[in-house]
């Protein structure tokens, strides 16, 4: 970083114009952002200033040839005030990931991390207490450099905004399980937080929603007999009492939830295995009734139970039980996040 970070504040605030106890995802933001820009092969003095449009050239690379990546994470507040992050670190790290297959500059850890603190600072008032609701934070880079030449840009910027945010799904989830897109495919980009990744999917998205489903189930791109993807999710499924997560590949997205939440049911005394799922074993465990539960584990959703899947034109339901997995993995999850309880594993960074 070339020298600290320049702080401009608002000069009056919007906050009483939002209505925490009735948040959408992702819709109205906080007062601030931090905008750093690479020019001339360095990162330049990142600046914390008014949440505000921003001016790129029409040229700009991003719009011609997307390079473009983003993460996402949440800040919390624990009932002493206190602000807590989920395992920035392995946003920063996926980032850089991200940054490394789109020939994008990496950023600096230290940028990274003392610039997400400096504006949650700055922003405090904006993370809400209200059980259920959270900052949602994204970072994210694109190459504002410009050319019509089809080649990585020489100019970046780096820039961090939020949004206090409710669930991401309000409701049930009814998934359908793609037969013919793929949101990623071998040797390509499925691995990164790449933007195109999402524009990808919103076609067939679109279909399965005009089919009466919430989200598409992605498969592997090659066979389609792979269940890989829940939407922008990692995807669970329990047969039996089994918790069966694929492992993660090219073409899927190496999500911090999912890590988590294998390892807090690996010390749950849950049966984990992780390894490919096959369509047919879904189908054939939904059949004879050991298909007890599917869901979907992303920063956004947290964990989001599927109440039912469509798969070559019939519809299967999941029961809904009592004491199931996903209620008791979000749980814990969310516990550890807010503070309410230890966090064996110091995923927890309190600031
Ligand atoms: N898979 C995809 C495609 C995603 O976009 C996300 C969201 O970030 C995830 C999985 C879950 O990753 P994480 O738990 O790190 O948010
Ligand atoms: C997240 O879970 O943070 C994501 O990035 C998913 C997003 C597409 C809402």
């Amino acid at each position: 970083m070339k020298s600290s970070i320049e702080i401009q504040r608002i000069e009056k605030s919007k906050i009483d114009s939002v209505d925490f106890n009735n948040l959408p995802f992702g819709s109205v933001y906080s007062d601030h952002m931090l905008e750093c820009d690479f020019v001339n092969g360095e990162w330049q003095t990142p600046v914390i200033k008014p949440y505000s449009p921003i001016s790129l050239d029409p040229a700009a690379k991003i719009f011609h040839y997307g390079q473009s990546i983003f993460e996402g994470m949440k800040a919390y507040k624990d009932d002493k005030g206190n602000t807590m992050l989920f395992r920035p670190l392995d946003n920063c790290k996926r980032l850089n990931k991200s940054a490394e297959r789109l020939v994008i500059p990496q950023i600096p850890e230290e940028l990274f991390m003392e610039g997400l603190k400096k504006l949650l600072e700055v922003d405090d008032a904006w993370i809400p207490t209200n059980e259920g609701s959270s900052l949602y934070i994204r970072p994210f880079m694109f190459a504002s450099g410009i050319g019509f030449h089809a080649s990585p840009a020489n100019e970046y910027k780096f820039i961090i905004c939020s949004a206090p945010s409710g669930a991401y799904f309000s409701g049930k989830v009814k998934v359908l399980i793609e037969e013919k897109y793929a949101r990623a495919a071998n040797g390509g980009v499925g691995f990164a937080k790449a933007g195109g990744n999402y524009a990808a999917q919103f076609y067939p998205t679109q279909l399965a929603i005009e089919k009466g489903y919430n989200q598409v189930i992605w498969t592997d791109d090659n066979t389609h007999e792979y269940i890989e993807e829940a939407g922008a999710m990692n995807i669970f499924v329990r047969i039996n009492d089994t918790l069966i997560t694929s492992p993660t590949n090219d073409r899927i997205l190496d999500g911090i939830t999912r890590k988590s939440i294998i390892k807090i049911a690996e010390d749950s005394n849950i049966d984990v295995e992780v390894r490919k799922i096959t369509v047919s074993e879904v189908i054939a465990a939904a059949q004879s009734g050991n298909l007890k539960e599917m869901f979907g584990a992303g920063t956004a959703a947290v964990i989001s139970p599927i109440s039912g899947f469509g798969y070559q034109g019939t519809d299967y339901d999941l029961p809904e039980l009592e004491n199931s997995f996903a209620k008791n993995l979000k749980k814990t999850i969310t516990d550890i996040q807010t503070n309410k309880t230890e966090d064996p594993y110091g995923w927890r960074v309190i600031l």
